[in-house]
Formats: C-alpha cells, structure tokens, sequence
C-alpha cells in the first residue's frame, strides 16, 4: 500500500514538459506577408513553447509570456532605400523584380546583424534551439539550420518560387505549372506554356549562377565559415509549408515535405450586432 502510495506521489511531482526552445525569424517588410506568421508563433507561445521571433511586425501582446519579440521594424527603412515606385511587373523584367527583391533582402539582413539583440541571439550555442522557422524565401536564412544545429521549418506567405520547390525535390513540368512570380495561374495556353518555360529557365540560370553564390558568401559571414554549399543547406529542410488558398491553388503535385495550408490569418468571426431596421412604409419607398 505505502508501494503504491509512494509511486502515486512520485507520478504527481514528476509532471513531464513538453516544451520546445524555438527561433523564428522573419524579414520581409510588408504586413500582409507577416499577417500570415504572425498567428503560428502566437499559437506555438500559448501551447507552451518558448518562442523567439525576429520581426518586422511584432504583435507587442503583454499577455503572451512565452513569446519574446525582437522589434525589427527597422526593415521598413529599406522601402525608402530602394526605389519601389517601379517596382511593378509591366515595368520591370521578373529578373529585374528578382534581383532588387535580393538586393532588399541582403540590406535587410545586414541592418538586423547590427542590432545588439540579434548579436545576442547569434551568440548562443549550438543545439540552443530545438527548432528553427524561418521566412522560406530568404536563401540566407536558411544558413541559421547550420549555426545551430537544429532542424528547420520554413513557411512560405504565399506559394513557392519554382527554384525554391525544385531544391527541396520538387522539380515540377514548366510547361504544365506556371511560377510564382509569372502571375499566371490555372491552365496555361501555348503561348503562356513559352512564357512560362523562358521564366522558369531564366530564373533557374539566375539563381544557379547569381542569387545562391551570393546568398552562400553572406550566409557563411554570418552563420560561420565551415558550412556547406548553402544549396545543400537549403536541400536539408525539414518541412516546408506554403500559404496557399485551396480555392485559387491549381493544385499541383507535391513532395511529402512540402505541405500547403490556409486561413491561419482569418480573425474569427463574430456575430453581427442586431440591428433595428425600421419598416419604411412602400409608398415613401416608391418615391426613390
Ligand atoms: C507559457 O508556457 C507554459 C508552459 O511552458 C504554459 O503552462 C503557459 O500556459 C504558457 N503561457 C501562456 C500565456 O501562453
Ligand atoms: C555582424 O555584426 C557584428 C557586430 O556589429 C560584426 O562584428 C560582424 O562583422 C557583422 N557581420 C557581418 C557579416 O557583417
Ligand atoms: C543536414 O542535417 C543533418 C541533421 O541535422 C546534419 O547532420 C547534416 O550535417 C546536415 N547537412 C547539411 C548539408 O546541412
């Protein structure tokens, strides 16, 4: 009886946790990227992680105690830096969009490096963090898997540059699935088949021969010498999920580790409030 007694007292004392150290971090500075972010860190902190988040947008919500925001509104800055008022498809070639969105990118990342917070964060050894999440389109980022030893998630705000998919496995038919970054969705005409195809190619030679080099130099400056080809970093993603509203989607097939998901970002509703509607009488109706 005492046996059992005892054992129940052990059970009770030994309450086993099972919370995670987490490290998100985010750049991208335009609320209606970080709006779909933001509920996944909130969710993770009240289910008990201990989440830290490097952003753009904090939620700044006192009664989140489990979440530790790094206020990196600084990003917006970058916007006024670079000339955005062409930053338009009928304006600029994809490439063009491309290779300023990594110029955008690079500046960004470096501003966050000079922060004391962040300092702070990169200060921390290895296997710290039980789980990296990170913005997927950020090559650089990728590079945190490597400085801490941990496996990492990236999520995507909206669907997945070709380039990205491919690396992770995906290699997807460009005659039969558009990118991205072509705004062309559904199913493609001939002509829309050409186009697609002369992208995909395009953006492959780019990222191939420009953006990932460059992404590697950088993420090594940062991350440490020693890591591997950034490509093979980014090949080590655990998961990736990618914001993607079934409705629009053309569905398209998709490796095991790439998974898609929607509406994290939906506030939820609330019924209307009751109003009075007064009865107008039809002849006063009539009259309009
Ligand atoms: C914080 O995490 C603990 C467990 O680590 C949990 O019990 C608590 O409810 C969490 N608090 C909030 C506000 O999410
Ligand atoms: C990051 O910031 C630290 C502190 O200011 C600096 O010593 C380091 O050189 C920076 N790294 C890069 C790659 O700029
Ligand atoms: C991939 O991840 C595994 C496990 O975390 C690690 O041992 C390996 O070194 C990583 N490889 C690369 C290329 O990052």
């Amino acid at each position: 009886m005492r046996k059992i007694l005892i054992l129940t007292v052990l059970s009770l004392l030994h309450s086993e946790v099972y919370s995670a150290k987490i490290l998100a971090w985010t750049f991208f500075p335009s609320i209606s990227h970080q709006m779909v972010f933001r509920p996944i860190w909130k969710e993770l902190s009240l289910r008990g992680h201990e989440v830290t988040v490097v952003t753009p947008d904090p939620l700044n919500d006192p009664t989140l105690t489990n979440l530790t925001e790094i206020d990196m509104k600084v990003a917006y800055q970058v916007w006024k830096e670079i000339d955005i008022s062409n930053f338009r498809r009928e304006l600029m070639t994809v490439f063009e969009i491309e290779n300023r969105f990594r110029r955008m990118h690079e500046r960004i990342i470096h501003i966050m490096n000079e922060t004391e917070e962040i300092q702070e964060i990169l200060r921390k050894p290895e296997n710290h963090f039980d789980l990296i999440l990170i913005e997927a389109l950020s090559p650089i980022l990728y590079g945190l898997q490597h400085k801490f030893k941990a496996p990492l998630i990236s999520v995507c705000s909206l669907g997945n540059s070709q380039y990205l998919t491919h690396l992770l496995g995906n290699s997807m038919h460009p005659a039969l699935y558009s990118d991205i970054l072509t705004g062309m969705f559904g199913k493609l005409n001939f002509m829309e088949k050409i186009e697609n195809t002369y992208f995909i190619l395009g953006s492959y030679l780019l990222n191939k021969l420009f953006i990932y080099p460059n992404a590697d130099r950088i993420a090594r400056s940062y991350f440490g010498q020693d890591m591997p080809y950034i490509e093979d970093v980014v090949k080590n993603t655990s998961l990736m999920f990618a914001n993607v509203n079934p409705i629009f989607s053309d569905h398209r097939p998709l490796v095991l580790n790439i998974m898609e998901f929607s509406k994290v970002h939906f506030v939820e509703r609330k019924p209307l409030e009751k109003v009075r509607i007064l009865a107008l009488p039809c002849e006063i109706i009539r009259q309009f």
